[in-house]
This record gives structure tokens, C-alpha cells and sequence, in this order.
């Protein structure tokens, strides 16, 4: 049996959402856009998944947009927040999703200006900064709820409380906070937030974008006046079915969810640091997903070490895993300080979905040979 601890790459669809999908894809052949009786049945799946996700981050089902996932949900957001304004300047860190970089940098190409705010060795943005970054001429504000590498979470009511304070619009790409922690649109003040299905149990290929009040958004899929004109494009019936389904079992279940990641991940990390030299936690400890741990082996290559324990029937992730498989740093570890070396020297655990106790102690019988053999074929 493999061992499966990289949940903030993607996670197991739950057995709940697999039946609503099968159903959907079998029952519902009409497409939702259709004046007929089949296209009303699979338009009233999508609105009852509407309200369960509306439920699940505290909006009102009109404000969520359905789309392909989180990537599309940050295209939509930052591009179309940044040409509906006529503004010319905009706000993000220096440790945000790539999904979130890209689109910052072809508007940089553009002509837009760009504010990267740092982070401290924590991994989190000063209020204070993003109060002195944003100026008359901001036309948006995109910050992480959560790191998807070091699970870091940022203080994000009180950068909302700044944003709002001065009326700029605020995008929170909380595709790595739903479902682990409250994500609450009625406790805090975002104007765009981004989620992903296949990071709560849902599956690949559907997400949303929350867009409050009325807000202009320019399209980034144009061609059909689907989800209130701001994204064309047939619904992906089952996949939304599945989305909203993983929501309600992600409202019911959040607490003992999140109590069960965090004991796990609590045994890795107690573990490795009793039995293993030399490692080093990344990202605040304190402020932190309950399922995530990113730790710095130092002195072993992080690649070879994923792939020692691959081979052992263990996944973990270096770095972001969109970026697996290519050596690279880490920007988010960068951008906390570390060096090169370090960052590449760092593998993520993120538990959840099926994962125990008897898992994570098979983690701790093998990894500490795997870091010790790794060290001395390193050693110059
Ligand atoms: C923080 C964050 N944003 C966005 C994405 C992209 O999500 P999707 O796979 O739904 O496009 C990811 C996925 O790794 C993520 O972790």
C-alpha cells in the first residue's frame, strides 16, 4: 500500500463525490444552457451546487462563478479586475501561486506596474507594507490565503481590513485554505476569491472564482453568456455536481478534519525532529494549514530524496507540485530568506484524506536512512 502525503498537490475524490458524479453524468445528458426540460435538470444541479459551495466560504450563491479550477478563477480575477479599472498599478507578495505571478507579469509586459511585497522569514506579508504599497492609481490587491509549499497563512483579515479602508478591490487565492481552515467571506472582506475542487476531496478540472457584489470583471472566456456573462463556456455538469458535494462534506467535516491532519502532521514533524539532524521547519509554525509541513533536510537534495522515498512507496512533493519533476527553488522559500541550497534541500508533507497513524510511522522508519545516505553521497 503507498503512502500518499502530498494533499496540497491534489487529494483522493471521496467516495460521496464519485456517486453524485456518476449520477450526474448518467441523469443529467441535458446541457444547463438549454430551454428544455433536460437542459432545467442539470441547470438545477449546478444551482443546488452553487448554494453548497455559497454555503461552505459564507457568499451568497449569485457570486459564485463557476470555472476549470483555481488557475482559470486567478486569470479571471486578476486580469479582469486589472483592465476593467482603468488603474494602471497593482499589489501582490513576492510568495504567491505561479497561477497568480504569470498573470502579474504579462500585465507587467503591458505597461501595468507591479508591487511585489516581500515576506518575512515566517512567509507572511506586513499589513503595514500593503498599507504603504497602495496608492491613487491601485486597481487591485491579490494575496494568498495560504501557501500551497510551506502552508504559511497570512494574515488576511487584517490585510483585508487595509484594502478596505481604502476601497481597492481585493483577490484571495484560497485554493489551499478551503476546506482546512474557516474561509469565511462574511468574517473577512475580500472582493475575488479563488478556489480549486480537487483540493477539498472534489475533482480535477472545475473550481470558482467569488465575485461580491457587483463587481465589473472583464471575461477572460468569452463566447457564451454563461455564469451571469463572465464566463462563457458549456458547465461542466458532473464536475460542479462533484464540487458542491465536496463542500458539504468540507462544512461538516472541517473540524475533525483538520484535527486529524494536524495530529499527523504533528507526529512527522515530532518525529523527524528527534530522529533525524540537522532539519529545519519552514514557514511560521504557529500560523500554519494543519496539514502541512515543509521541512529543510539540509544538505540533501530534495529531488533525489522524493524520488529514494517514491521508490519506497512514500509521495511527497519538493517544492510546488506543478513544478515537480523540474529542479528549480522554490520562490516562496526564497522569498522567506532562504538560500538556493536550502530551498532545494526542502520536501513538503501535506496529510489528509486516508492517511494514520501506522503511515506516519512507516514515514519515520524509512526517512531518516534515506536523509543519512543521501548526506554522505553529498558529502564533498
Ligand atoms: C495556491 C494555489 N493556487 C492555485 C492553484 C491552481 O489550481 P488548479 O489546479 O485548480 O488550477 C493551486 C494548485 O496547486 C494552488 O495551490
Amino acid at each position: 500500500m503507498r503512502i500518499y502525503l502530498d494533499h496540497n498537490a491534489t487529494t483522493p475524490v471521496r467516495d460521496e463525490v464519485v456517486a453524485a458524479m456518476v449520477r450526474a453524468l448518467r441523469e443529467l445528458p441535458g446541457n444547463p444552457s438549454s430551454a428544455h426540460a433536460e437542459g432545467a435538470a442539470a441547470r438545477a444541479a449546478i444551482e443546488r451546487a452553487r448554494e453548497r459551495v455559497a454555503s461552505l466560504v459564507g457568499a451568497r450563491s449569485q457570486e459564485i462563478v463557476f470555472t476549470s479550477g483555481a488557475t482559470e478563477s486567478n486569470h479571471l480575477a486578476i486580469h479582469g479586475a486589472a483592465r476593467a479599472s482603468g488603474r494602471r498599478h497593482l499589489v501582490t507578495s513576492a510568495a504567491e501561486h505561479p497561477s497568480v505571478e504569470e498573470p502579474f507579469a504579462v500585465l507587467e509586459a503591458e505597461g501595468f506596474r507591479v508591487t511585489r511585497l516581500d515576506v518575512d522569514a515566517d512567509g507572511r506579508v506586513d499589513p503595514e507594507a500593503l498599507a504603504a504599497a497602495i496608492g491613487s492609481d491601485t486597481a487591485l490587491v491579490s494575496l494568498l490565503w495560504a501557501n500551497n509549499e510551506t502552508g504559511v497563512i497570512q494574515p488576511i483579515e487584517a490585510l483585508a481590513a487595509v484594502t478596505r479602508a481604502v476601497g481597492i478591490p481585493l483577490h484571495v487565492d484560497a485554493t489551499q485554505a478551503l476546506g482546512k481552515i474557516p474561509v469565511r467571506l462574511d468574517a473577512v472582506p475580500a472582493d475575488l476569491l479563488s478556489a480549486s475542487a480537487h483540493k477539498l476531496n472534489g475533482p480535477k478540472g472545475v473550481g470558482c472564482l467569488v465575485v461580491r457584489g457587483e463587481r465589473t470583471l472583464t471575461p477572460w472566456l468569452r463566447g457564451g453568456a454563461q455564469e451571469r456573462g463572465r464566463r462563457g463556456g458549456t458547465h461542466n455538469v458532473a464536475g460542479i455536481v462533484g464540487f458542491g458535494v465536496a463542500c458539504e462534506l468540507a462544512e461538516h467535516e472541517r473540524i475533525s478534519r483538520a484535527a486529524a491532519a494536524a495530529s499527523l502532521r504533528d507526529r512527522l514533524w515530532s518525529g523527524i525532529e528527534s530522529k533525524i539532524p540537522r532539519v529545519r521547519r519552514n514557514g511560521s509554525a504557529l500560523h500554519v494549514l494543519p496539514n502541512t509541513l515543509s521541512v529543510e533536510f539540509e544538505g540533501a537534495a530534495a529531488d533525489v530524496l522524493l524520488e529514494a522515498l517514491d521508490g519506497d512507496g512514500i509521495a511527497v512533493s519538493a517544492g510546488a507540485a506543478c513544478a515537480s519533476g523540474a529542479v528549480h527553488a522554490s520562490r516562496s522559500l526564497l522569498a522567506m530568506g532562504r538560500s538556493p541550497a536550502q530551498a532545494r534541500a526542502s520536501l513538503r508533507f501535506s496529510t489528509g484524506h486516508g492517511n494514520d497513524e501506522a503511515q506516519i510511522d512507516r514515514v519515520l522508519t524509512v526517512l531518516p536512512d534515506r536523509v543519512a545516505r543521501l548526506r554522505e553521497l553529498e558529502q564533498p
